[in-house]
């Protein structure tokens, strides 16, 4: 490595682009620097006049009383002086040329879109590498040792002399592929040096950019989502049933659905179906020993909307061309499961961050429809379905839509006892899980819990009062609440005692119901009460919030 002397400061920060392998024009130094391998040049005096002196020859030194000259040896005795070049003497004449073996590495630096020749000595680098580079004299100086940071880009076209053409900040540009010459995949994801013009990493397809890390999902199966019977049924009839019913399928003349729309109220287990997908998924993946995490594309739909015009598209032809490859390694669909589609299929005109979506849903419909051909199963997952573009979800683009309601008292009743059992929570002597969870769906669903009042005209033109009440509602993301909220007024309870003795009772329940109530009536809920208020829209007359927002 360089001495501190040698080198100017500061160094400079480039990557590299190339690297390349040359002969270095001699410098007199280089050719009095004792080891460097010289020829005498043809055509200078000395060509030819020694027979012992032609090949290979070594410096061996020089001496302070004759500048511009230094010696070299031939072989094992013969040895001579000859000039290097130096101006003040014969004009700057030289006899000497370095050996082919004295061939030089040369890093071709990118700084500031320019590139740059600089030697490197003592180590390797490699393109893509950021080094550090002194500019008097060229050279490098080291290889930075920190992970590289960079922005993200996607492959479009891979050309030839290790150049790409890629999808960055919204705009097409050819980069260096650097050292994934050769590797990179189109629409694979790639990392940009800081300057944007050389490839420093390549995630491909591969990458695990919408793989669902395992460890930190929790398992959900089709029989942990409470109630939901047709959509279960339905999803594992486009998943499951045809791989496992080949002959029933084929004999109908029926084919895997391609894909479709889950859509309902916050907090009513849709993104749930994703994690039990996800499972079921798993197990047809391990039955033929594949890894699930290319297979199950987990995708948020916030998560790919992004500021720059075309990142998006170029993240969803990424989304399509990952599936397609899964399909075309394994013979298995792949499947995308985009939670919260809303953010990017929402209607082109609606006005929300309009020219980005004005290009994304184009993008969608065109990887959608060729996915029909190559194989996956596309889930959409939304609670504001009104917003989704038409032609994204109109018939044919997808094959099912289905609700994913309000839980019922039935299904309430049964997230209730999973939930306590679950959680191993205790029940107070005085009662049992089964009275507790009876009483729970009847506060839950209680009347008296009213959050807005509503006067309609009946038939006969007399107003009548209407309750918007709690039970309107109801989200399966509810009841964990209530019992968390039971369990802690349980808690503060026993707390009072040096040893815990009784579990929760009937009023810690009830307790819990009414503080979800009161958070709950103190909010807005404009589109549960354009619900509420549909069949019997034309004769609302009036409509009063029981509980007025705090400010
Ligand atoms: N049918 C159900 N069975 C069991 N638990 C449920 C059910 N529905 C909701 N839950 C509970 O509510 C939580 C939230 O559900 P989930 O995240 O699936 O809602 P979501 O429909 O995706 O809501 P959002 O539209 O807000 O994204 C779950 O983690 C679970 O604890
Ligand atoms: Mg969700």
């Amino acid at each position: 490595m360089q001495t501190q002397g040698e080198i100017s400061y500061p160094l400079t920060h480039a990557t590299v682009v190339r690297v390349i392998s040359k002969m270095p024009v001699p410098s007199p130094e280089s050719l009095k620097k004792k080891g460097t391998l010289v020829r005498i040049r043809q055509g200078c005096k000395f060509f030819g006049l020694d027979p012992e002196a032609s090949g290979t020859g070594e410096v061996i030194g020089s001496k302070d009383d004759e500048p511009g000259w230094t010696y070299v040896r031939f072989g094992n005795s013969f040895k001579n002086r000859y000039r290097v070049g130096t101006p003040a003497v014969d004009d700057g004449a030289c006899d000497l040329e370095l050996d082919s073996r004295e061939t030089q590495a040369y890093a071709v630096v990118n700084y500031g879109g320019q590139l740059i020749e600089a030697p490197i000595t003592g180590f390797t680098v490699e393109p893509g590498d950021i080094v550090k580079f002194s500019r008097d004299p060229l050279r490098v100086v080291e290889v930075e040792k920190c992970v590289a940071s960079g922005d993200i880009a996607f492959v479009t076209q891979i050309m030839d002399g290790g150049i790409a053409l890629v999808d960055y900040k919204g705009g097409r540009r050819t980069v260096f592929a650097g050292k994934f010459a050769g590797k990179l995949e189109e629409n694979g994801r790639v990392v940009l040096d800081a300057s944007g013009s050389v490839i420093i990493d390549n995630f491909g397809l591969d990458d695990d950019a919408f793989a669902v890390d395992e460890k930190s999902l929790e398992t959900v199966t089709w029989e942990d989502i409470c109630g939901q019977e047709e959509a279960k049924n339905r999803l594992r009839d486009a998943l499951e049933k045809p791989a496992q019913f080949p002959t029933h399928y084929k004999f109908f003349g029926r084919r895997q659905p391609h894909g479709g729309l889950l859509y309902g109220p916050p907090g009513c287990s849709k993104s749930m179906f994703g994690k039990a997908i996800y499972q079921s998924m798993i197990r047809t993946c391990r039955a033929k020993d594949l890894k699930t995490s290319q297979g199950f594309i987990f995708v948020s739909g916030p998560a790919v909307l992004d500021k720059y015009v075309g990142v998006s598209e170029a993240t969803i032809r990424h989304i399509f061309a990952k599936a397609r490859k899964f399909y075309a390694r394994t013979g298995v669909k792949a499947l995308i499961f985009v939670d919260e589609c809303e953010a990017i299929l929402a209607k082109r005109e609606s006005g929300i961050s309009s020219d980005v979506l004005r290009t994304i849903v184009p993008a969608w419909i065109a990887e959608a429809q060729g996915i029909q051909e190559s194989g996956a199963i596309v889930i959409l997952a939304t609670n504001k379905p009104e917003m989704l573009d038409d032609a994204v979800i109109r018939e044919g683009r997808v094959d099912f839509k289905i609700l994913i309601g309000r839980p019922d008292r039935k299904a309430a009743r049964e997230i209730f006892v999973k939930n306590m059992v679950k959680q191993k929570i205790p029940v107070s002597e005085t009662t049992d899980m089964d009275k507790l969870a009876d009483l729970f769906v009847s506060e839950l669903f209680s009347p008296a819990r009213k959050i807005y009042e509503i006067t309609r005209r009946n038939a006969d033109g007399q107003d009548e009062q209407v309750s918007f009440t709690l039970a309107d509602i109801v989200s399966g993301a509810m009841v964990p609440a209530i019992v968390e909220e039971a369990q802690r007024l349980a808690l503060e309870r026993e707390l009072q005692k040096a040893e815990p003795s009784e579990g929760i009772r009937p009023e810690d329940v009830t307790a819990g119901v009414e503080s979800i109530y009161r958070q709950n009536s103190a909010s807005d809920h404009e589109t549960a009460l354009r619900d509420f208020t549909h069949d019997f829209a034309d004769k609302v007359c009036g409509v009063r919030k029981l509980v007025q927002a705090q400010r």
